[in-house]
């Protein structure tokens, strides 16, 4: 009896730590493809299956296959598949959030030069590449986006008579609650309140003071940067590292949010043992000016012996966003917790740069200190649910021809109404003793005749 008791003891024991072991997110949907390869490929422990067993997915008749031999950084590099016309894939999803990962890395292929294919990509609801050319030998573009139907349906459009082409593909769920809630506006009142109709593209993120993090050591399969080129200047910051200390506290940040790895480093201020010491620790960004940005701040004070010691001023493009900023206040009198804060930008951005800087607090008395463990900078969709500008909609479309021809007719209208306008003046200037009813009933002729076109100009 007692025996079995034991060992009944052992069996839930074993169980939990195997629950403990293996917590990491599991996607209900992951899509990976190898295009243009009869083969599955690992790739950091993710298998990306053949095109072969992905071609049920495709309704089109396009079928170029394109293989290379040279030396690429990872297999799924190696082949590509390229579409020669308007092409659509089809993947049956579990309504929510989602990644899609499009990776590219042109070569040669009979008569196909990949660099200088130009082509679209959009789904149902957003455009994500217009008129796109890969300029790199490598580049992937990740989207955040939410699929509010059962299937996403991804289109590749060649422009003109170019083509489109594709390496490999990752459409994989995400946790819901990854990034919502009414992020505040930086530098301005009142917060954002449709994070969730929004796609993202991920356009920075970075590790501060720490290696860049690989997409085996993110449970989301993200990659981080490292943050050295992004400092304006790099003497004002030292680098620590604790990764041990990092603790995730219910109702904060979770290993989904960012790995330890992320939140274990940070860029410090470098005050130099100077209690006088006065600067800011700026990274500075090049985004696509016309659009709005989220900024996803990620924070653990590993510096810190004890609470409230650390105090310091968040800035984004030269405005307070947070003053005295006291990490263990927000983190209920806790140190080494990871904690997360969300920012838009008030509007589309003008100029093609984003500052973010660190600063000394004023309060009197405080240690010149201040940390960043890590930053996300994602691109928002604009009002016309792209994110890439060009002349390409949703779902493949094109701007409507018939548009051009509107603006057109309005154009031509308005001129014709001016000159209409500009001739009875003349009229009324010639006949100035003219009885009053007279010109109200000219009035309203001109009324008449300027209504289709003041419907023109308002349907435009
Ligand atoms: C490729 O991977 C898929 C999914 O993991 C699997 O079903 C299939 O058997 C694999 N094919 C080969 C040839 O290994
Ligand atoms: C900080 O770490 C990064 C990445 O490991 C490295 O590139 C950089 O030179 C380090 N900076 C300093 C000041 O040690
Ligand atoms: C990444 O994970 C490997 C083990 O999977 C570990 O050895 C390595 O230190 C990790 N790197 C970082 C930066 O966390
Ligand atoms: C830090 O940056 C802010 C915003 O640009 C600026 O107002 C402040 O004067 C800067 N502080 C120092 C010491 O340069
Ligand atoms: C992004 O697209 C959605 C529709 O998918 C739209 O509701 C939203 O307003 C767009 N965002 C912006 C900032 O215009």
């Amino acid at each position: 009896m007692g025996g079995e008791k034991f060992g009944f003891l052992i069996w839930v024991s074993s169980i939990s730590c195997l629950l403990c072991l293996c917590h990491g997110y599991v996607p209900a949907d992951n899509y990976l493809i190898n295009y243009g390869s009869p083969n599955n490929v690992t790739v950091t422990g993710r298998v990306f299956i053949s095109d072969t067993l992905a071609s049920n997915l495709l309704t089109s008749t396009s079928e170029t296959l394109a293989a290379s031999n040279r030396n690429s950084v990872s297999d799924i590099y190696q082949t590509a598949r390229i579409f020669t016309g308007i092409s659509k894939y089809r993947f049956s999803v579990a309504p929510g959030r989602h990644w899609l990962r499009l990776h590219f890395s042109p070569f040669h292929y009979q008569t196909f030069q990949m660099e200088s294919a130009k082509f679209s990509v959009s789904s149902q609801t957003h455009v994500f590449l217009s008129d796109f050319t890969v300029k790199s030998r490598v580049i992937m573009k990740e989207y955040y986006l939410n699929v509010d139907t059962d299937h996403l349906e991804l289109t590749f459009t060649p422009s003109g008579n170019s083509f489109a082409f594709v390496n490999a593909l990752e459409v994989v769920s995400v946790p819901d609650t990854l990034f919502n809630g009414d992020p505040s506006f930086a530098g301005s009142h009142g917060s954002f309140n449709e994070l969730s109709l929004q796609a993202l593209e991920t356009v920075h993120r970075l590790n501060m003071g720490g290696p860049r993090v690989t997409p085996d050591n993110d449970t989301l399969s993200r990659t981080w940067e490292t943050d050295s080129e992004f400092l304006v200047e790099k003497n004002l910051v030292k680098n620590v590292s604790k990764i041990p200390s990092v603790r995730y506290k219910p109702e904060f940040a979770t290993e989904e949010t960012a790995p330890k790895s992320v939140y274990g480093t940070c860029s410090e201020m470098n005050s130099g043992a100077n209690p006088a010491s006065n600067f800011n620790v700026t990274w500075e960004f090049e985004v696509e000016t016309g659009f709005k940005y989220f900024l996803r701040f990620h924070f653990c004070d590993i510096v810190s012996k004890s609470l409230n010691q650390l105090y310091f001023n968040l800035y984004v493009d030269s405005m307070m966003v947070v003053r005295d900023l006291d990490l263990s206040s927000y983190e209920i009198n806790a140190l080494a917790v990871a904690y997360v804060m969300d920012f838009v930008t008030v509007s589309e951005k003008k100029s093609d740069r984003i500052r973010v800087s660190i600063g000394r607090s004023s309060i009197h008395g405080v240690y010149p200190n201040g940390i960043l463990n890590g930053l996300e900078i994602m691109k928002m969709n604009n009002s016309k649910s792209q994110l890439s500008t060009g002349t390409f909609l949703p779902g493949g479309g094109l701007t409507k021809k018939k548009n051009v021809g509107l603006i057109i007719g309005a154009t031509v209208g308005s001129l014709i109404s001016l000159v209409v306008i500009g001739g009875f003046f003349i009229l009324f200037k010639k006949r100035r003793g003219g009885i009053i009813t007279q010109r109200l009933g000219l009035l309203c002729l001109l009324m008449e005749q300027l209504q289709p076109q003041v419907e023109l100009l308002l349907r435009v």
